[in-house]
């Protein structure tokens, strides 16, 4: 049970770290001290990964069944403690108490998936070139992997890791964010109490995060690397793995454009958008982050629109109905607060500044921005705050080519009830996720990630479990 102000500790061999080196982290809303965790040095980062060593070998003598009913008891304990664990989301990361429930049910929803899909991880039998062989292949797990997590969601983005490296047979490190590091205890605790091996499953944090995962990911012995975050880092992981060929998925940062067409159901383009821009004050890389109206709908679109981001709730509180809580930290709202800044001085118009917010701390009122413009820094940038930018057009050729014309490739929404249309956006946008008609395209079942410089790799979906897996061919004289 976590109670507030409590030492909580880096998970190694399945045990608690203790040192006296802590990081403290605080509730985002309020700056209070939620918990100190002991942090982990370079010695032990070296013992996690002698640990990962012996378990992968473990594992490999472990069936796929097992991992699988393994991965079913994690699902289950997690569903068990989704308030405890919704209210500690809340605590730490700082999204209203409804979004935090949904998003144990995400989390939770990739190590349900993933328990199914430990069992489908087929070989094949390739028909021989001469009549004296046998050929197959089969798969087995990559190695030790090697996560590094981010803030917005602490627990989704760590289960759908963990969840397919376990399927697949592998070891996991962790380096969660420093800001949350207390949702990734409580999963890799309840993991552990689901029968996950000791060293299935380490939890490594650390305030020095740039010296401990470049020690890390230099290492031969760990085999892939899985990251979210930003496209700046993800780059400079990228080349760290090279020197010793690791496999990497990347899921980076995204600009999704969301773009409403002139024969658009107004309304449900609406409600697509207070979620593909509010969900978690805009913290998300798929957020809709360039809005391109239909010039012929523009005023019908932007009056409604008012009225929904005038009706949101923002403050912070786990009982209380607020719909947009504080925004990570002070350096967030003020990034978010310079692009806006910026953008009025390029030429855009507030549409609506959001009504002044009372409480102290990182929050921020939705703002509706209109007449966005390219030469502005808000296009170009992952806003990662709850900012509207509206952007007219005339033409589906033009949005075409301005949703495509930057180097972000992960979510794209498109709204039109013209079919001819859906087929043509669907095969025209150069991203790997897009929403027709619908806001919300986050599921444990679908392959997410990104194209172009969003990403490498694919997570959840048959995808997911593929990435962590080695394919191995055998050529049998017979
Ligand atoms: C992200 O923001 O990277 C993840 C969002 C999601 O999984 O829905």
């Amino acid at each position: 049970m976590f109670k507030k102000g409590q030492t909580l500790h880096s998970i190694i061999d399945g045990a608690s770290h203790s040192s006296c080196d802590l990081l403290p982290v605080y509730n985002p809303a309020d700056g209070c001290l939620l918990a100190n965790v002991t942090q982990i040095n370079i010695d032990d980062a070296d013992s996690a990964v002698e640990v990962a060593s012996k378990c992968f070998e473990q594992l490999k003598t472990t069936t796929a069944q097992a991992r699988s009913t393994v991965l079913y008891r994690w699902y289950q304990l997690i569903m068990d403690n989704q308030s405890r664990l919704a209210e500690l989301v809340t605590l730490e990361q700082g999204k209203p108490i409804q979004e935090s429930n949904a998003e144990v049910v995400y989390a939770a929803g990739y190590v349900r998936w993933f328990a199914q899909q430990a069992e489908r991880a087929y070989g094949m039998v390739i028909p021989p070139h001469t009549p004296n062989h046998q050929i197959t292949s089969n798969k087995q797990g990559v190695g030790i992997v090697l996560g590094i997590t981010p803030w917005n969601f602490p627990l989704a983005m760590i289960t759908r890791k963990v969840a397919p490296a376990y399927a697949a047979g592998c070891s996991f490190i962790l380096k969660p964010s420093e800001l949350t590091p207390i949702s990734a205890i409580e999963l890799a605790k309840l993991a552990l109490q689901a029968g996950m091996e000791r060293g299935a499953f380490q939890v490594l944090v650390s305030d020095k995060p740039q010296a401990l995962v470049e020690h890390l990911n230099n290492k031969p012995a760990i085999r892939k690397l899985t990251f979210t975050g930003s496209t700046r880092v993800g780059k400079l992981l990228y080349a760290q793995c090279a020197d010793t060929m690791k496999r990497a998925s990347l899921e980076l940062g995204g600009n999704a454009p969301f773009i409403v067409f002139e024969s658009a159901n107004i309304e449900s383009a609406i409600d697509g958008l207070m979620i593909a821009k509010f969900r978690n004050a805009g913290q998300t890389c798929i957020a809709a982050n360039r809005v391109f109206v239909h010039r012929d709908i523009r005023a019908k679109f932007v009056a409604q629109l008012i009225r929904r981001v005038e009706s949101l709730k923002v403050g912070a509180g786990l009982g209380a109905d607020f719909d947009i809580g504080p925004l990570i930290n002070e350096t967030a709202k003020l990034k978010a607060k310079q692009l806006v800044v910026d953008a009025i001085e390029r030429g855009a118009k507030y549409i609506t500044q959001g009504s002044d917010v009372q409480q102290e701390g990182p929050f921020m009122s939705p703002i509706i921005l209109g007449s966005v413009t390219p030469d502005m820094n808000i296009y170009h940038h992952e806003i990662f705050a709850p900012v509207v930018t509206l952007i007219d057009f005339d033409s589906e050729f033009q949005v075409m080519a301005m949703a495509n014309e930057l180097h972000a490739g992960l979510a794209a929404y498109f709204y039109s009830t013209c079919q001819k249309q859906i087929a043509r956006m669907s095969k025209g946008l150069d991203f790997a996720m897009i929403g027709i008609n619908e806001g919300a395209i986050s599921n444990p079942a679908a392959p997410f990630g990104g194209m172009k410089e969003s990403g490498l790799g694919r997570e959840g979906g048959a995808e997911g479990i593929e990435e962590y897996l080695e394919t191995k061919y055998f050529c049998q004289r017979i």
